[in-house]
């Protein structure tokens, strides 16, 4: 029998629907690149190939000589992305700036930031922008803590807007629900999995009493007691210890009551131990949409490092300015004149 024969005009109704099909994957494609391929890896590999490793060698010096520098420039970091996205807003200096902002008082790390700064002023002047110096400061600090060691890409430029009023809207408080931190995370991109991986930053770093002694309460003898249940009765009466009625506002305690200095899990353990600084450390383990994260991540390490990796690049990434948006700052504590 003779095969069947195909007319002209279908082969090119065909062939118009082969070529209309690759052309929307094609773009589809191009754009898919382009949005992320916003930043590069290695983006100063031609410009200024040392960037990174001058980056690393200062926050190694400083972390060597102050252990409390790893938790200040992860916290640092975070405090940046969440308000402008990770464009440095935060180092601004001024009246109205964001660090004008009482949630922005007790951060700390802007000197390590403003000495790799320098010295990449020094050797590569006008290239490196302070955003990416602080995106690979934070990402270094947590290798030296003993985290892991996570690639991300750069190409950050540093915004001129820094205005105190963009910081409550858009910072996440210790007295959140869980459905009010979602809510402020989903806004910048990031997801339930990456807040309660991200809170894993919990496991450095240290905090002040007035951030949890809403925890607490006084009794008819003056003396402070536990309110929260959450609490592990012993622990409680650790921090009651440390933060006595009528202690210095400069008193401090550790984020992480077991293993302080070292980025590790423990912070999961914790929480399941009803051990969690912070109310919004503890939401995590009672509520049922959490928990099982929690319990996975308390498990294994290796998980934790791995997801870490995936919500540390997602964090680093949140509202970046690129190409011809902002400028590249001299100083990191002022736009350019
Ligand atoms: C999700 C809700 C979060 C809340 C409510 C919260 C709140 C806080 C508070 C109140 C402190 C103590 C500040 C002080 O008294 O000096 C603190 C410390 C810290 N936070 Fe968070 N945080 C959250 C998430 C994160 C995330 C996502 C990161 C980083 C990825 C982070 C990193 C840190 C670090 C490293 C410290 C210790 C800072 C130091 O030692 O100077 N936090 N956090």
């Amino acid at each position: 029998m003779e095969p069947k024969r195909i007319s002209p005009v279908s082969l090119d109704l065909y062939n118009l629907f082969i070529l209309v099909t690759l052309a929307l994957l094609f773009q589809i494609g191009v754009l898919a690149a382009s949005s992320e391929s916003r930043l590069f890896f290695n983006f100063y590999a031609a410009s200024c190939p040392t960037a990174e490793l001058m980056v690393r060698n200062t926050v190694r010096s400083a972390s060597a000589l102050d252990p409390t520098v790893p938790g200040k420039l992860l916290r640092l970091l975070f405090h940046d992305c969440m308000v402008e996205g990770c464009d440095a807003s935060v180092l601004l200096e001024g009246n109205q700036t964001e660090r004008s902002d009482p949630a922005n008082a007790s951060l700390g790390g802007f000197s390590v930031v403003d000495s790799a700064k320098d010295l990449l002023e020094l050797f590569c002047p006008g290239t490196i922008s302070c955003s990416d110096i602080l995106a690979l400061a934070a990402r270094d600090a947590v290798e030296f803590a003993g985290g892991p060691s996570v690639n991300i890409p750069t190409g950050r430029r540093d915004g001129r807007v820094s205005s105190v009023s963009n910081v409550r809207p858009n910072m996440v408080d210790t007295s959140f629900t869980l459905d009010e931190m979602l809510e402020l995370f989903s806004s910048k991109g990031l997801s339930l999995d990456d807040l309660v991986t991200l809170s894993g930053a919990h496991t450095i770093g240290s905090a002040h009493c007035s951030t949890f002694s809403d925890r607490f309460q006084e009794d008819s003898n003056g003396t402070m007691t536990s309110i929260d249940a959450s609490l592990d009765k012993i622990y409680a009466r650790e921090l009651i210890k440390q933060c006595p009625i009528g202690a210095s506002e400069s008193v401090t305690v550790n984020n992480d009551p077991e293993t302080s200095l070292l980025f590790d899990n423990q912070y999961y353990r914790n929480l399941i131990s009803h051990k969690g600084l912070f109310q919004s450390d503890s939401v995590l383990f009672v509520d049922g949409r959490t928990k099982a994260k929690v319990e996975e991540l308390s498990r294994s390490q290796e998980i934790f490092f791995q997801q870490w990796t995936q919500s540390f690049q997602k964090l680093c990434s949140v509202g970046v300015k690129t190409g011809e948006e902002g400028e590249i700052r001299t100083s990191c504590r002022a736009i350019n004149g």
